[in-house]
């Protein structure tokens, strides 16, 4: 007969989560201190709500035994893994571990990391992120990097499905930078996240380049200059709460609206600033952003890449409750003039917008499409096509305003009623048209101004009567491609009611796979 030792399993149990707690061991935990950063589990509980997080797969360890590994397993491996709760709504959370080899991935990392992207997808809640890791665990080779192509594979088929957040609050590293660039927004800590895909070591090694981390891949150098990141904030704790701010906009998955809330400000409420925002020489620029927090509830505007391609602003606000996707151009930078990165820019946030069912409310103020070689040989076209197919293909409910100009191809572009905009609304000081007056004159009645005995007043003249006729919403509205000319006074409530009334729209793309967006 076999007598079994008696072991205290409750004991055992209870001594197993302390040491999973301690993850790498307590000098790494101090070492991560003193960074200033916080621990993978300190993240996730200032994440969540208090006391909701439910961890899953404490107990699994990584299986490779090769370059000493053997010696060095650690319950959990590099990331803690789970869900809870974001102001009462589900929410699933990874966090990568830095005191756990460098946070790097490994098989079983990898495979923690799906089981909690399957969970989310299944019972339709967020993914989020916090990336802190070296990149693929170098002792595993072709195992890390095949839980990666797993990890890829579920963050494309998630896309669309849940809402997908990636927070960089520490170095993402090679393959560590892939996962987030396939999400939907990625924040970063800043002087704290740096993502690259090679390091300046093995730059300066290639091409004898000199860059340090921070500026090769620090939150200045994405949420300014690359686009990758669409918030750069300040401080872990203060990143993190933002990541709840955008949660509270948008809906756990897409078969959901988003969720509706009231901050207690009137729907009808009316701004008697808003008709004199917009100067009288139509040639000076003027501050979008404050027509935007004039109308929305409570002025509460969550800007998305903030500075980053600031000529067009994006992000989401409420209206009676209702979130939406805002898309304005923005005077105030570069005269609103829509670019290659302004086009990018907007058409994902309506791309992301659509796939969620967040409406579309756009402010109109813009010239044109930038000109020059630079643009050109950059590819705006191709670019720009990206913004109109965008629109085109968005089937959520689509409101303009059109504040002032809209010219061109770029009036096309900015929901306009011919790409199926729902509800088109102008101010009287709105105008469509081909092009500005000066440019117009000077092409239609080049010869008529050059045999006048004094071009410049035959050129003055011929500019006013341009302008006088075209320069103004009412062909546009003539046409009905202008929906109503509104009292900006009345701005919020039109754009309530209109909201209200597209409740329930319904719309739907021919029977296709997917379309073939111009990448
Ligand atoms: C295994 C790693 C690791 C990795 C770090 N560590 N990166 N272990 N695999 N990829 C371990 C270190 O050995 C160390 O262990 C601990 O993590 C902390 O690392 P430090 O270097 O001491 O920290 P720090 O000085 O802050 O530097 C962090 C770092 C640096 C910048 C991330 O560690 C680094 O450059 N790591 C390598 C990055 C990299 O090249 N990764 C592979 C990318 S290729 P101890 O025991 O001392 O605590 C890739 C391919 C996938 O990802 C491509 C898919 C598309």
């Amino acid at each position: 007969m076999v007598i079994r030792r008696k072991i205290d399993r409750r004991a055992q149990l209870r001594r197993m989560r302390e040491e999973s707690l301690l993850g790498g061991g307590q000098r790494r935990i101090d070492a991560q201190h003193r960074r200033g950063k916080l621990t993978a589990r300190e993240r996730i509980a200032t994440l969540l709500d208090e006391g909701s997080f439910e961890e899953l797969d404490t107990f699994v360890v990584h299986r490779s035994s090769d370059f000493g590994l053997d010696s060095q397993r650690f319950l959990g491996d590099a990331v803690v893994t789970g869900y809870g709760s974001v102001d009462g709504r589900r929410a699933f959370v990874y966090a990568q571990d830095f005191t756990v080899f460098g946070g790097s991935l490994s098989e079983a990392v990898a495979q923690k990391i799906c089981k909690v992207m399957d969970l989310a997808m299944s019972v339709g809640a967020p993914v989020v992120g916090l990336i802190d890791s070296g990149g693929a665990r170098i002792q595993e080779g072709v195992d890390s990097l095949g839980g990666y192509s797993s990890i890829f594979h579920k963050n494309v088929w998630a896309s669309g499905v849940v809402p997908q957040i990636s927070v960089i609050l520490g170095p993402a590293a090679g393959g560590a930078t892939y996962s987030p660039a396939l999400t939907d927004f990625i924040f970063m800590a800043s002087g704290i996240g740096q993502m690259y895909i090679t390091g300046p070591d093995v730059i300066r090694s290639v091409t004898g380049e000199n860059v340090s981390h921070e500026d090769l891949g620090g939150a200045a150098a994405h949420s300014v200059r690359s686009g990758v990141a669409h918030f750069s904030v300040a401080g872990e704790e203060a990143c993190l709460a933002q990541v709840r701010r955008l949660l509270g906009f948008l809906p756990l998955n897409n078969m959901q609206d988003p969720p509706r809330l009231h901050l207690g400000d009137d729907p009808a409420r009316s701004d008697p600033d808003l008709p004199h925002v917009i100067p009288d020489d139509p040639s000076q620029p003027y501050d979008m952003l404050e027509v935007i927090g004039r109308v929305v509830d409570s002025g509460d505007f969550m800007q998305v890449h903030q500075n980053f391609a600031q000529n067009i602003a994006v992000g989401f606000a409420r209206f009676d409750g209702r979130p939406v996707g805002i898309v304005a151009n923005q005077p105030s930078h570069m005269a609103g003039v829509l670019d290659i990165d302004a086009s990018v820019k907007a058409a994902r946030f309506v791309r992301f917008c659509d796939a969620f069912n967040i409406p579309l409310v756009t402010f109109v103020d813009v010239p044109g499409f930038m000109p020059g070689s630079n643009q050109e040989y950059g590819g705006i076209i191709r670019h720009g096509a990206k913004l109109i197919f965008a629109y085109a293909e968005a089937t959520v409910p689509k409101i303009s305003l059109l504040t002032r100009k809209a010219y061109g191809g770029a009036y096309i572009v900015m929901s306009s009623k011919n790409l199926h905009g729902d509800v088109n609304l102008a101010w009287p000081t709105g105008e469509v048209a081909v092009m500005g007056a000066a440019g117009a004159v000077n092409i239609i009645h080049r010869n008529d101004i050059r045999s006048d005995e004094d071009p410049e007043a035959r050129r003055a003249e011929l500019i006013a009567d341009y302008e006088e006729r075209l320069m103004n919403p009412y062909a546009a509205a003539a046409r009905g491609m202008i929906d109503d000319i509104i009292d900006p006074l009345d701005t919020r409530a039109k754009i309530v009611r209109s909201l209200e009334m597209l409740e329930n729209k319904r719309e739907r793309l021919p029977p296709k796979k997917h379309g073939s967006i111009p990448l």
